[in-house]
Parts: structure tokens; C-alpha cells; sequence
């Protein structure tokens, strides 16, 4: 069998933000499936702010990609052939590896099966997949909302934001969301219920947390780092609990930034800091996933997805994830 693969490899490393000729068009051809492999027709690729990481040489908890390789990173699709006894040709899998690549030679190792009447199949690598996981441990293991809370989560529209937020409303805190639009703090505030929003790009962050929390912050969901995470971290309350997701706004610096110093904040607050990676909790996934599936049943719990159509358009959306153009869970559709 020959499978004319397209796919977009890296072309060289981004320095600060990615531009588009770090990334090309390549192509190759598919054979000799081996013992253990299956191949993937993918549907549904995942783009994710940790990718970024993976383009540079820097050490971080994942490995960097190979120049000329294809930009790895979550997908999911269908199972177009099988040499492997668990697989068979029409069942839809998962794989974190997959890649912006319209076919998927792999170990049938690296993929999981799953069920398409649970929710939409590209709620495996959104809600039911790694963000929502994220949102999902992040917030009840790390941060351990109280009803009565005052929670904040920073990029609130972005995969894991807006799922924090609703959790934790579901958790009985009083939420607030700092994202970088009108258009998105409407929708938070309208269509989330979210209590408070904070539109970063024009609110004085500081003073609003101050006014939206007079007694300080219970909790905050770090998905941003910077200068936000430094006016949130001001305001924290006593025993005040930091989970420390992301730092997008650190991802594509080519200079360290230094701020505001927020060590006596916590210290004096008694408040506890921790950094957290989802993978710690994949022993409990199959739990959360359960809960998850019955609130967006339930409708407890809205999904927003930002579809893109064609792996071509990966580049320039990935760009556009990291200036925030994004609303929502940012998806790349292939052409089927
Ligand atoms: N620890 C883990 O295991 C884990 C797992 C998944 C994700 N994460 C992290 O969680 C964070 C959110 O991920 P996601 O998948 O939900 O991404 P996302 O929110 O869908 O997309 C990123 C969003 O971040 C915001 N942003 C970009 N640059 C920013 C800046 N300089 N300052 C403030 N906000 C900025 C943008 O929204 P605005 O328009 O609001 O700026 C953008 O839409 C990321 O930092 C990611 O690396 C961690």
C-alpha cells in the first residue's frame, strides 16, 4: 500500500514569536506498515500553546522537534489500516503525536480508542482531552476551590480558562476572568456566567481585582505569568492558593522580563504556589472524563471551539494563538 502523505514540517526554530517561513510544506509517501502499526487519516488537529515549546531547543518537560521533522502535537482522526489485532480500519483514536499531517504512521501504542457517542470526536483532545483534564485537575487538586471563593483564571476564553471558570462556578466560587477582548469578556460574563471580567488590554488589572475582591483572592489560575500574574498575585487573600498552569506571556520573549517582586504578598499571606503538568494525573483520567461528559450532557457545562479548515492554515493560526486571535479552543479541520 502507498499513502501520498502531505504534511508541514519545521523548517527552522521561531525566534520570539513564530513566523511563517519557520514552517513548510512538505510531502512523502507511506509504506510498509510493520507489526504494532497502524495508519491514521487525521480529522482533527489539536493546537495548543505548549507546542511552542517543542519548536525551541530550550530544556523543557517536553522534546524539542527535529528540524525537517513534522510539528507534532495532538490530533485526532481514523484508523485507515491496522497491523496491530486491537485496531481496526474505522475506529476513531487520540494520539498526542499525531501531528499537522493528514496521515499518521504509528505504533498503535501511542494512540487510545474512543467512543464517538461520548460527545463530538474532537472533544478528545478539547474538553475530554489534555485542556480539559488540564482545567479539570488544575483546578479541584491544585487549587482546591471552597464555595465562597473568590477565584481568578487568566486567558479565561482559551481551552482551559473557560472551562476553570465554570467548574469553579460549579464549585460555588465567585469567578473572575482576565482575557484580552471585549468580544470575549462579553461572552464570559453573558454566556459563562462568569461574576467579573477584566479585559487586560485596556482595565487596569491591579485596581480591578482590588475592587472585585476587596478581601483578596482565594484562588488564581495562572495561565498567563507576567505582569497579570504579578496584579493578581498583589491581591492574594490569607491561605490564598496559586496553580501555576501556563506562561504564555513568557513563551516567546527573547529576553527575560522582570517585574514586580510578589514573594512578600505570599509570604505574608501564608499563600501556597504550585506549578502543576496534567500528565501527573493520567492515572484519573478516565474519572474526570465521566464527570466532564455528564456536565456538557447536562449543558452545566459550555464548550466553545475555534475551528480552522485545512492543515494550511496551521501556521498562520498557531501564530494566532499566541497573539490571542483565538476564541476559544483553537482546531484545525482537515479536508476529508
Ligand atoms: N500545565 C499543564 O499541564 C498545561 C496543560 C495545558 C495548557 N497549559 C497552559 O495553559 C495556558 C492556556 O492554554 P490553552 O490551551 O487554554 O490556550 P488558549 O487559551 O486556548 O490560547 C492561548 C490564549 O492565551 C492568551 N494569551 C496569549 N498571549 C498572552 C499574553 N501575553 N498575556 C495574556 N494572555 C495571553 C490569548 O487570549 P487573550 O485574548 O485572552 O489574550 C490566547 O487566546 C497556556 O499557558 C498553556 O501553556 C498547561
Amino acid at each position: 500500500m502507498n499513502i501520498k502523505n502531505n504534511k508541514i514540517i519545521l523548517k527552522k526554530r521561531p525566534i520570539g514569536f513564530p513566523k511563517l517561513d519557520d514552517f513548510e510544506k512538505a510531502s512523502e509517501t507511506i509504506t510498509n506498515l510493520n507489526y504494532g502499526e497502524i495508519i491514521i487519516k487525521v480529522i482533527w488537529l489539536s493546537l495548543d500553546p505548549y507546542m511552542r515549546g517543542r519548536m525551541s531547543e530550550a530544556k523543557s518537560y517536553t522534546t524539542p522537534i527535529k528540524i525537517g521533522d513534522v510539528i507534532t502535537g495532538g490530533a485526532v482522526g481514523k484508523v485507515v489500516s491496522s497491523k496491530c489485532p486491537n485496531f481496526k480500519e474505522g475506529d476513531i483514536v487520540e494520539g498526542f503525536t499525531l501531528g499537522w499531517q493528514e496521515y499518521a504512521k504509528v505504533n498503535s501504542k501511542m494512540v487510545r480508542k474512543i467512543d464517538p457517542s461520548l460527545a463530538p470526536i474532537q472533544t478528545a483532545v478539547g474538553v475530554l482531552g489534555m485542556p480539559g483534564m488540564t482545567a479539570y485537575f488544575g483546578l479541584f487538586e491544585i487549587c482546591k476551590p471552597v464555595p465562597g471563593d473568590n477565584l481568578v483564571v487568566s486567558a479565561a476564553s482559551g481551552a482551559v480558562g473557560q472551562l476553570v471558570g465554570q467548574l469553579a462556578k460549579i464549585a460555588g466560587c465567585n469567578v473572575t476572568g482576565i482575557a484580552g477582548s471585549d468580544e470575549k469578556c462579553q461572552y464570559l460574563k453573558e454566556t459563562l456566567n462568569f461574576d467579573n471580567v477584566i479585559n487586560y488590554q485596556k482595565d487596569n488589572v491591579f485596581k480591578k481585582i482590588k475592587e472585585y475582591c476587596p478581601e483578596g483572592v482565594n484562588v488564581y489560575f495562572d495561565n498567563v505569568g507576567g505582569k497579570i500574574a504579578d496584579d493578581v498575585i498583589s491581591n492574594i487573600a490569607p491561605f490564598g492558593r496559586i496553580g501555576v498552569c501556563g506562561v504564555i506571556s513568557q513563551y516567546n520573549l527573547t529576553e527575560m522580563e522582570t517585574g514586580m517582586r510578589v514573594q512578600r504578598a505570599v509570604l505574608t499571606n501564608q499563600a501556597s504556589v504550585e506549578g502543576f503538568l496534567v500528565f501527573r494525573f493520567e492515572q484519573k483520567y478516565s474519572i474526570a472524563r465521566k464527570r466532564m461528559a455528564n456536565w456538557l450532557n447536562q449543558k452545566k457545562l459550555i464548550w466553545k471551539e475555534d475551528i480552522v479548515l485545512g492543515l494550511e492554515k496551521a501556521p498562520e493560526s498557531f501564530i494566532g494563538l499566541m497573539k490571542g486571535k483565538n476564541f476559544g479552543k483553537l482546531l484545525i479541520k482537515l479536508d476529508s
